[in-house]
């Protein structure tokens, strides 16, 4: 670690998760996560089958100031002591980031410290460099609820795209995939704690895009996948064979188009060899287990955050905070509006 560590408080209120964490550190990593208090709004969502916008913003409103009291307190780090704020300022639910970018200004401004607006998706994008002090250059896997993208990330501020999903993320198509099996919400882990005691080749499942391969590109598609999922769902079938199968489509996709992205990353940056996977997708196990053997065949190292780093938490957001003030690029961001898209790299979704 060179310079003087950065002691921040991130908020993280995006999505269904009310979050606050203590980190410290400096760029490159690794950095200490004093405390990382995530609230799961799960509860009150599951019922819906999906989030509730309304629902969510009103629980990051009741609870979000509590959570960091806790974050504080674990943390044994007084307001005083802090060197900045990390508030998430988009992309997500509107209600959300206005409930968490507005607490972390008024915070930010009674305590005369910095602010730093952080977008979700660097959070995520950066989270390896909190875990295992990745050094930049890296190709990225961002896999997330909303997003499914794969980045070359050549600093805190250089994220350059190759792909992107041109209909559902990824983690969508797990949570739909999910509803229509009957399984419960959020549907990521529960479909794959089904597939493990499935057979992948009960059925044989559309793999969108794969015999289209354009070098230049690696932009995915899931929709026919949920479509065939859906037709399949209506015949008699066992559930744990239909993940099993839906999940090994989803690792032919993710395998086909992260090799493609990694010729793309060799030449924008040659002898560069690290691959991250991100976003709480990364949290399974088997999606982790296939990108380990694919970077093995193509000669990267893998780094994959630990699961409760890959989905929602405010130590992330932290971070980013961390590297925006490392990199001398934190803003006035008093004057940043929430914004429910922000795009991390140009001509992305
Ligand atoms: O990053 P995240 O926590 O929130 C967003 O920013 O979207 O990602 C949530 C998504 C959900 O779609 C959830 O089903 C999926 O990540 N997910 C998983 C797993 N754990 C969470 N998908 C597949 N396998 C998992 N084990
Ligand atoms: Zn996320």
């Amino acid at each position: 670690m060179t310079g003087k560590p950065f002691t921040i408080l991130g908020i993280e209120t995006s999505c269904d998760e009310t979050a606050a964490a203590v980190v410290r550190g400096t760029a490159p990593g690794p950095g200490e996560i004093l405390s990382n208090i995530v609230f799961s709004q799960i509860e009150a969502h599951a019922p819906y089958g999906g989030v509730v916008p309304e629902i969510a913003s009103r629980a990051h409103l009741e609870i979000l100031d509590d959570i960091i009291q806790r974050a504080l307190d674990e943390a044994k780090v007084p307001v005083g002591d802090l060197d900045g704020i990390a508030a998430t300022a988009g992309p997500g639910l509107i209600g959300g980031v206005m409930v968490g970018l507005t607490t972390g200004k008024a915070l930010a401004l009674g305590a005369g410290k910095p602010l730093i607006a952080v977008n979700h998706l660097m959070g995520h994008a950066l989270t390896a460099r909190l875990t295992h002090g990745v050094a930049f250059p890296y190709l990225l896997l961002l896999v997330s609820g909303g997003h499914c993208q794969l980045l070359g990330v050549g600093g805190p501020n250089d994220f350059r795209l190759y792909g992107s999903t041109i209909d559902d993320a990824v983690g969508e198509a797990f949570d739909k995939t999910a509803k229509i099996l009957g399984l419960p919400y959020p549907g990521g882990p529960a479909v794959e704690k089904a597939a493990k005691m499935g057979n992948s080749r009960a059925y044989d499942l559309p793999r969108p895009l794969l015999n289209r391969r354009d070098e230049s590109r690696a932009d995915f598609s899931f929709s026919g996948l949920k479509t065939a999922v859906r037709q399949l769902a209506q015949q008699e079938i066992s559930v744990e064979d239909a993940c099993a199968s839906f999940q090994a489509a989803v690792i032919d996709i993710l395998r086909d188009r992260t090799q493609i992205a990694m010729n793309l990353f060799r030449r924008d940056f040659p002898g560069a060899s690290t691959f991250v996977v991100a976003g709480g997708v990364a949290a399974n196990q088997a999606i982790g287990t296939a990108l380990a053997g694919l970077c093995k065949e193509e000669g990267f190292v893998t780094r994959i955050p630990p699961p409760r780093l890959c989905t929602d938490n405010a130590a992330m957001i932290a971070w980013a905070g961390v590297e925006q003030l490392t990199d001398h690029a934190a803003g006035d961001a008093l004057s940043v509006s929430p914004r429910a898209r922000w795009p991390l790299a140009t001509g992305s979704i």
